[in-house]
């Protein structure tokens, strides 16, 4: 790990030199220099201003010859850098994930084709360049791979798929997958429910939904965070749809004597289940349990969980206090966190929901910082990520039935404000909840 370190430094320092981003004699100059991906000792900052210099660069090449269109360029641009933020985490940290220098040479062979076709429509001594400096780019990370300076991630690769496996292997009692004909979602409708909480605008953190048991009551539930939007003591309980809407005949539960308690709620990844309310307990790693029905708690901890802001769900802006979140379907308890063990990665655990035990924990590949949100439909997990301020993407999955993550899903769906306190699947109703800056809405699922 260390000589892995020093030997990216040494080039780094000679190569940095060498990143420009500029605009000469009317034309756009954007070079992307090799060493913006010889993560993760170069200075973040610099790459994100040559980044934002080769887009402003691009935008003055459009108003100046129109004909050339290079739309995907900048998405590419603003993808990568989004994908910086998560880089500038890991190495303040001492962290590095081998999967996105992957996912990154991936958009790079996206922009590689977008700039070929621009070359090839219109070609000029820029997209000559620049498709030099994208190829580049590219031998650099294939070396990266070449040199065996991953060893050790490689080794921990097999480890965790491994683990997956075993894990997949494992029988849940009650054969959950019977229930689920389709595995893999395709469509969202529109929103089917919108409403502003019941409390007040102000409240831009929380949860909300529907009890996810099986033949449990209708309920509803919604939870507002207070405190700076990081903790809670209460869950409002409405008997009803209709009482739900009108923001009627409903009943606060107290689960904690108050906010700072410390059974108290922190975060917005709270979820109902069984007339059971599962959350993050007030700053620590653990699960707690408040069953409304007997009026008790119950502790469990989570292993290696960040907490404290440490791995938030991070996609286009960071939410604090999303460190833990918790899911629920016919028979079970997820809880969805990240590991420092696993890179920061998304780690997903079932939980037996009387006992509050861990049966199954499988480790993604996916960045828990590169994510806006998550959800659980039958034993998939699926993650979200911001399109702009009222279109969000579920963009990823991991089916915990096969061990198989899917990269290339893109089912889009509206929102009303631009971030996403909580998602939350209701088998029952097979809807999925969202809290949304302090409105609530929720959506038919279709397999
Ligand atoms: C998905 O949902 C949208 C919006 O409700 C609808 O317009 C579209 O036809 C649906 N697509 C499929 C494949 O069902
Ligand atoms: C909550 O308490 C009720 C009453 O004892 C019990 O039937 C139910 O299983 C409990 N649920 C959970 C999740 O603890
Ligand atoms: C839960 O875990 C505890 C401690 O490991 C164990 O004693 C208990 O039997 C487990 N309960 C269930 C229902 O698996």
């Amino acid at each position: 790990m260390l000589s892995y370190l020093l030997v990216l430094t040494v080039t780094v320092t000679v190569e940095a030199q060498r990143i420009q981003g500029e605009q000469k004699d009317d034309s756009c100059v954007c070079k992307l220099s090799s060493s913006i991906w010889a993560f993760p000792t170069v200075r973040f900052e610099g790459v994100q201003k040559q980044l934002q210099t080769c887009e402003e660069n691009l935008i003055k090449f459009h108003n100046k010859d129109s004909n050339v269109q290079m739309p995907k360029m900048e998405l590419s641009l603003k993808n990568i850098k989004a994908r910086l933020k998560p880089f500038e985490y890991l190495d303040t940290n001492g962290l590095y994930n081998t999967l996105h220098l992957q996912q990154l040479m991936q958009e790079l062979d996206q922009m590689y084709y977008t700039a070929r076709d621009a070359h090839n429509k219109n070609p000029s001594k820029e997209t000559n360049d620049l498709l030099k400096e994208l190829t580049n780019a590219k031998e650099d990370v294939q070396n990266m791979y070449k040199n065996n300076i991953f060893n050790l991630e490689t080794m921990k690769t097999r480890l965790r798929d491994l683990n997956n496996r075993v894990q997949t292997c494992k029988t849940i009692p009650e054969d959950f997958r019977s229930t689920c004909h389709q595995r893999i979602m395709s469509n969202i409708s529109s929103p089917v429910v919108t409403k502003l909480n019941s409390i007040s605008k102000s409240y831009i953190s929380g949860a909300w939904g529907r009890d996810a048991k099986r033949d449990s009551k209708e309920r509803y539930w919604e939870h507002c965070l207070v405190s700076g939007n990081q903790h809670g003591s209460t869950v409002r309980m409405y008997n009803s749809y209709e009482d739900f809407m009108a923001n009627k005949n409903y009943k606060d539960e107290n689960i904690a004597s108050s906010y700072s308690h410390k059974n108290a709620v922190q975060g917005s990844g709270t979820i109902l289940y069984d007339n059971t309310v599962f959350y993050q307990c007030y700053s620590t790693a653990e699960i707690c349990s408040f069953n409304i029905t007997t009026q008790t708690t119950k502790r469990m901890k989570l292993d290696g969980a960040g907490i404290e802001n440490k791995f938030p769900f991070c996609y286009y802006s960071c939410r604090d206090w999303t460190d833990i979140d918790l899911e629920a379907d016919q028979n079970a308890v997820w809880v969805i966190y990240a590991t420092e063990e696993n890179h920061g990665n998304i780690v997903v655990s079932r939980l037996d929901p009387l006992s509050l035990n861990i049966t199954h924990t499988w480790k993604t590949q996916l960045f828990k910082r590169s994510v806006t949100s998550t959800f659980m439909v039958c034993g998939v997990l699926y993650a979200t990520r911001y399109v702009n301020t009222y279109q969000e993407e579920v963009f990823y999955a991991f089916d915990t039935t096969t061990g198989q993550e899917i990269n290339f899903l893109s089912l889009p769906f509206e929102k009303v404000s631009p971030g996403i306190a909580n998602l939350n699947y209701n088998p029952v109703d097979r809807r999925l909840y969202m809290y949304n800056d302090g409105y609530l809405l929720a959506y038919n699922t279709f397999n």
